[in-house]
């Protein structure tokens, strides 16, 4: 059989570029897309690395409808899945119109192109913000989403919105949007990972970095939190079993099971960890310190958050596998590797 081609807009950042590496063990070509504007061709690099295979390249923006067009006449893809999109909350408070304008219109690109070259298959990067802060936990795809507490989260609900409406209205058109929780860890050899540029505004590697000597001090955002320890609750989710779960969505649609048009799944672990356990034991995996103090609330941030991931274990066939600890010494060993202290 043929193999089936498989977009990977974003393929470049953090979580593309793991998704590009499980898509090619998993028998998919796969063409990577990207427009480098928060990313690094070194991760592209990585991925030939892992896979020995000279995955294509495009520089594209996906916002670029015309460049975009010329790819999908160059390329007869089966699916896409659709990375590319601006991704800092804070940020998307400050500039909106940039995430609405960027998010959105990258978003109707790729879905456009793909009804108008009549291909089916779209998997979007949706969210558990989508969830804001939700009545009970852990959620379910059926916990009812709450309103976007940032233009960026808003974009994620209204992408999800665009992709239920457009395989409803158009005959062939498949789509899933895949709730991530909380990515973090690296690929086990360590040759690709996630690269902010300057400060981190996420947990892990302002953690990783903290630990490596490039920031003084980690801040922990509130411990007067209604948790056990006052810290907030989150499902930190393996990128790699996160990377899978998109070769399940492709695979879901592209193989011959009957299913619905538009599905929508959660992909956590179940497990909700606070943010001072997920320091400690990231101190005791890698026998590292990590320097913290507690400071006041970041504006914004919900109590506690994690997944019901039922669905997709039984829908998907799908389950995380990584233990928190072998994520978290995978999130070191990429540390050490950018600063180059093995
Ligand atoms: C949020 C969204 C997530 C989105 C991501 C994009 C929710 C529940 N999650 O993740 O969907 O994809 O933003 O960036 O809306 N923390 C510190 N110190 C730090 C950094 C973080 O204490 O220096 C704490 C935060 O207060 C939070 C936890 O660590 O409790 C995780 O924070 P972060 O990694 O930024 O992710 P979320 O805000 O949960």
């Amino acid at each position: 059989m043929e193999k089936q081609c498989v977009l990977v807009t974003g393929g470049a950042g953090y979580i593309g570029s793991h998704t590009a590496v499980e898509l090619i063990a998993a028998g998919y070509d796969v063409v990577i897309a990207d427009d480098l504007s928060n990313s690094d061709l070194r991760a592209v690099e990585g991925v030939r690395r892992i896979t020995g295979v000279e995955v294509p390249f495009e520089q594209v923006d996906c916002c670029d409808r015309e460049a975009l067009g010329r790819l999908f006449r160059q390329y007869r893809f089966d699916s896409v899945i659709h990375f590319a999109a601006s991704k800092a909350v804070g940020e998307s408070v400050h500039e909106p119109l940039k995430y609405y304008r960027n998010n959105l219109t990258s978003f109707l690109n790729v879905v456009e192109l793909m009804r108008a070259t009549g291909r089916p298959n779209i998997v979007f990067s949706s969210s558990c913000t989508v969830y804001g802060e939700a009545d009970a936990q852990p959620v379910t795809e059926r916990t009812p989403r709450k309103p976007a507490t940032s233009p960026y989260g808003n974009t994620k609900q209204m992408c999800e919105d665009v992709l239920r409406d457009a395989v409803a209205a158009y005959e062939g058109l498949r789509g899933i949007a895949l709730r991530y929780f909380n990515p973090i860890g690296a690929h086990p050899s360590a040759l690709i990972g996630e690269q902010p540029q300057g400060m981190p505004q996420n947990l892990v590697p302002y953690v990783t970095q903290t630990a490596a000597g490039i920031r003084e001090c980690l801040s922990i955002f509130g411990d007067d939190y209604p948790t056990p320890d006052g810290s907030n609750i989150r499902d930190y989710i393996d990128v790699t079993d996160l990377a899978r779960a998109h070769v399940a969505a492709i695979r879901r649609m592209c193989g011959g099971a009957r299913r619905a048009d538009y599905e929508v799944f959660n992909i956590g672990t179940g497990r909700g960890v606070s943010v001072l356990e997920l320091v400690r034991r990231f101190e005791q995996v890698n026998g590292v310190k990590v320097n913290h103090r507690i400071v006041g609330r970041r504006e914004g941030d919900i109590v506690a958050i994690w997944a019901d991931p039922t669905l997709a274990n039984e829908v998907l066939g799908w389950r995380a596998e990584r233990t928190l600890d072998q994520t978290l010494a995978s999130a070191w060993a990429w540390q050490k590797h950018l600063c180059g202290m093995e």
